[in-house]
């Protein structure tokens, strides 16, 4: 009973944490990262109002203030544990003194996207209480879900820096890492909770599986690297001037995403249709080869919006997905805990 409670509070947990994913390419696509100008409120409510006359005349200023006063005191911080450097980067970014006008949407998005995180603090932590009783049978599944729990509150306070401080690349990439991180521990745990199914594969079978893994987490590493560069980039430029600025990682990128597509395609092929998860496989080299077409996309102005709606969701899926592959391999046998 216990056990059939957490699992279900664990598929959960997985799936809240995805859609967090997916809700942030909407956050992108629609430029909605800073809807609300304010963390943990929306423009000082609980509910974003539904209309500008709503708020006072100075509030763009009001907000601004705000936000550069709580980014000092994270900057005095960020100075305290030495990392002067990046104290320094924060401190002179320009975008530090925009000023942001109320807008229904934007507002309304990112206030969604907050709602989504809330519900998934809830549900992790409920994942969490419930993997207590674990540590007198099963510990690695408590601590597991633990390491999960633990960096979905942290990344929950990296979501404020991100407000804090105006969405500065660098924190983005971390807050991003983080939350593929925490998935991760979430489907561990559920596997010693509960081994999935798995068939025997030969060794050269398993390498090729952990070796497309490693290719994904780089290609989703360089890909975080990219949007960094690529946040940064004018908005003028034509599709060649674009793929120049973003030389070499752009390239690196492409053609690992090349790479993965070839790999996950061969994949397919040398795995057994009956594999329990062949689904999963085929799903892997499908989005692959999709991700061929929304990558490129992100560059043309009239396809950026789409391609930043797919390319994110599709690329989590694709390491998620292959991700509870490898996870399958972990023996779970008591003679080996
Ligand atoms: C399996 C293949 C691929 C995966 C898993 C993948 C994954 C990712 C991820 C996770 C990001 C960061 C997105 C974000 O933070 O919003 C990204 C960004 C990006 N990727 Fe890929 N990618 C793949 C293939 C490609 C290909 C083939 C191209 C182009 C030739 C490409 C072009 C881009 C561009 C331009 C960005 C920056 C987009 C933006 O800032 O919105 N990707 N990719």
């Amino acid at each position: 009973m216990g056990n059939t409670v957490y699992l279900k509070l664990n598929w959960l947990s997985i799936f809240f944490i995805f859609l967090l994913f997916v809700i942030g390419g909407l956050v992108r696509s629609t430029g909605s990262g800073m809807g609300c100008p304010d963390w943990p409120k929306c423009f000082g409510e609980y509910v974003p109002p539904i209309s500008e006359s709503a708020l006072p005349a100075d509030y763009e200023d009001f907000f601004k203030e705000q936000r550069i006063q709580k980014t000092a005191r994270f900057v005095s911080i960020l100075k305290k544990i030495g990392l002067d450097e990046k104290a320094a980067e924060i401190e002179n970014h320009s975008s530090l003194n925009e000023s942001h006008q109320f807008n229904v949407l934007k507002a309304y998005v990112e206030y969604i996207n907050r709602l989504w995180g809330a519900v998934t603090g809830l549900i992790v932590f409920g994942c969490f209480a419930l993997s207590l009783p674990y540590l007198r049978t099963n510990k690695k599944v408590f601590f597991y879900t633990g390491l999960g729990f633990v960096l979905v509150f942290l990344n929950a306070l990296l979501g404020a820096v991100v407000v804090n401080s105006n969405l500065i690349g660098g924190i983005v990439t971390a807050h991003f890492i983080a939350a593929f991180a925490s998935i991760c521990f979430f489907i561990v745990a559920r596997h010693f909770a509960q081994p999935f199914p798995s068939t025997h594969l030969t060794v050269g079978q398993k390498r090729m599986t952990f070796f497309l893994m490693l290719v994904i987490a780089v290609q989703v590493i360089l890909g975080a690297e990219l949007r960094e560069l690529y946040d940064v980039l004018s908005n003028g430029l034509h599709f060649g001037e674009k793929t120049s600025a973003l030389a070499p990682t752009f390239q690196y990128h492409g053609l690992l995403g090349l790479l993965t597509s070839v790999i996950a395609i061969y994949q397919l092929i040398k795995i057994p249709n009956t594999y329990p998860s062949i689904q999963y496989i085929k799903w892997i080299a499908m989005l692959s080869v999709a991700q061929l077409v929304f990558g490129p996309m992100a560059l043309l102005p009239e396809t950026a919006s789409i391609s930043k709606l797919f390319h994110i969701s599709f690329g989590a899926a694709i390491f998620v997905l292959q991700f509870y592959i490898c996870t399958a391999f972990i023996s779970t046998s008591k003679s080996e805990r």
